[in-house]
């Protein structure tokens, strides 16, 4: 019965979607759990090249169930246009199977999250205005609106009714904007009820059977532990559970069913949107992370902070996650340094301080404390074995694992699947 959990363990774009897709051949179901279309995973095999938002990277992977769990918010144009476009490049995706009681993101939901945005100005949150937080927020006020209203036009139109009497006061009384009628959300949500209605289950029960039949689940979060909206860097966060509490609450999967958490870990460190990022770089060595990595949103197109590995925010995400092996990618974007800078812990208001500060304002004064590791110059993008790797990649490895809290068990070399150096088998 085992439920394996793939969390991110930086601020996102980790490499969970390629770390995803490596066992997908290997497990019988592959659950989003959390966030929506927000989430960009990019996954290369062979020649093509692969970006999913909504869908789970299990998608990709025959013979394996992709789930849409009950804590995702689920944008349904978006959802059919992924699935459409796969289809057309020969994806089979029949399989697909959505929660009943996973949250819909209505229209005004998507307008309020771009208008809130604007309000705040200086204060924004950089979100992907996607509409999560709107629709999170609702789920949490109770005004959300689910999958399974869809299918009772009476009961789908009382809800939209009530949240557009609150939403039609903050759109126009508040941003000015115009009121949204119910009939347009209305008729938009029933235009999908026929596409949808196969793929609607109780997801829940579905993995609990299949967990009891002894068969393979892997959870696979969206977004990361610092993205998280309680172990996060708040209010800088997304608005959903990112680590492995999240991962049980957003599927219904018991936390005593999960035999394997692993953390996905960048060699260095990505941050999109605003908000703290101690080891952020402003330099050229930042310009050439970007340009190594290729480190440009891929939902958004954005490109990303870039800044040093930082060993105690992977720390943070290993003691909040309960991490048992780390897939730390990106490893080949680090060659050609003499030198790589780690930050071993921080500098704060004059006081080293070894582990993450707990409040806003102590990691906002954070100032990293690198030490420096000797760097290679070897192209490491065609190795398989760890022996493979140069010495001095070696060591960086060895180092990043004494200081991050669990061990590394595979290492990436290359955006593709077979670039993958593994040290210990991650389901076995
Ligand atoms: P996710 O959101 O965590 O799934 O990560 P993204 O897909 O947004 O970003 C990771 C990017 O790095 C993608 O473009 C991957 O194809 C790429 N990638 C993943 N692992 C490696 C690796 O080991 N080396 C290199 N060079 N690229 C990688
Ligand atoms: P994956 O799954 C990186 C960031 C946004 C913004 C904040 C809130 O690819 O790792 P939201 O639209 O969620 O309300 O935005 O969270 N963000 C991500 N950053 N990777 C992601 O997903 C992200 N999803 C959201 O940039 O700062
Ligand atoms: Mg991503």
């Amino acid at each position: 019965m085992p439920a394996v959990v793939i969390v991110g363990a930086q601020w996102g774009d980790e490499g969970k979607g390629k770390a995803t897709d490596l066992l997908g051949s290997r497990v019988d179901y592959v659950v989003k759990f959390n966030g929506g279309n927000n989430a960009g995973h990019t996954v290369v095999i062979g020649d093509e090249k692969y970006a999913l938002h909504l869908l789970p990277s299990g998608i990709l992977s025959p013979g394996c169930v992709p789930v849409i769990g009950n804590g995702v918010v689920v944008d349904l144009n978006v959802l059919f246009q992924e699935i459409d476009g796969l289809e057309a490049r020969g994806i089979d995706t029949s399989a697909l199977k959505i929660s009943a009681n996973a949250h819909v993101i209505a229209d005004y939901n998507r307008t309020l999250d771009k208008v809130t945005e604007r309000f705040l100005g200086s204060r924004k949150i950089g979100t992907t205005g996607r509409g999560i937080g709107p629709t999170y927020a609702d789920k949490m006020n109770r005004l959300g609106v689910r999958v399974q209203d869809l299918f009772d036009e009476k009961i789908l139109r009382a809800k939209v009714e009530g949240a557009l009497e609150v939403k039609n006061q903050i759109l126009t009384k508040v941003y000015n904007r115009r009121a949204v009628g119910v009939d347009e959300i209305v008729e938009e949500l029933l235009g999908y009820v026929e596409r949808l209605r196969p793929m609607v289950a109780d997801t829940a029960l579905l993995l609990h059977e299949a967990l009891a039949d002894d068969q393979t689940v892997l959870l696979e979060a969206g977004q990361a532990t610092l993205l998280d909206v309680d172990h996060g860097t708040y209010p800088f966060v997304t608005s959903s559970s990112a680590t492995t509490g999240g991962a049980c609450t957003g599927s219904g999967i018991a936390p005593t069913q999960i035999t394997r958490v692993i953390g996905i870990v960048k060699a260095y460190a990505t941050r999109v949107g605003e908000g703290p990022f101690p080891t952020e770089l402003f330099d050229a060595d930042g310009e050439r992370l970007r340009a190594n990595g290729g480190e440009f949103g891929t939902t958004t197109g954005r490109p990303r902070r870039c800044g040093w590995y930082d060993a105690p925010v992977a720390r943070y995400a290993a003691r909040i996650n309960g991490v048992t092996d780390f897939v730390l990618t990106k490893l080949d974007v680090l060659t050609g340094w003499d030198k790589i800078p780690v930050c071993v812990a921080y500098e704060v208001d004059g006081e080293r301080v070894d582990e993450m500060p707990s409040t806003q304002t102590g990691f906002h004064h954070a100032k990293p404390v690198y030490e420096f590791l000797d760097g290679w110059s070897e192209d490491i993008s065609g190795a398989r074995e760890f022996s493979d790797l140069p010495d001095a990649a070696q060591r960086y490895v060895r180092a990043i694992e004494q200081m991050s809290g669990a061990r590394v068990s595979a290492v990436g070399v290359g955006p593709d699947r077979e670039q993958t150096v593994v040290l210990h088998d991650l389901l076995g």
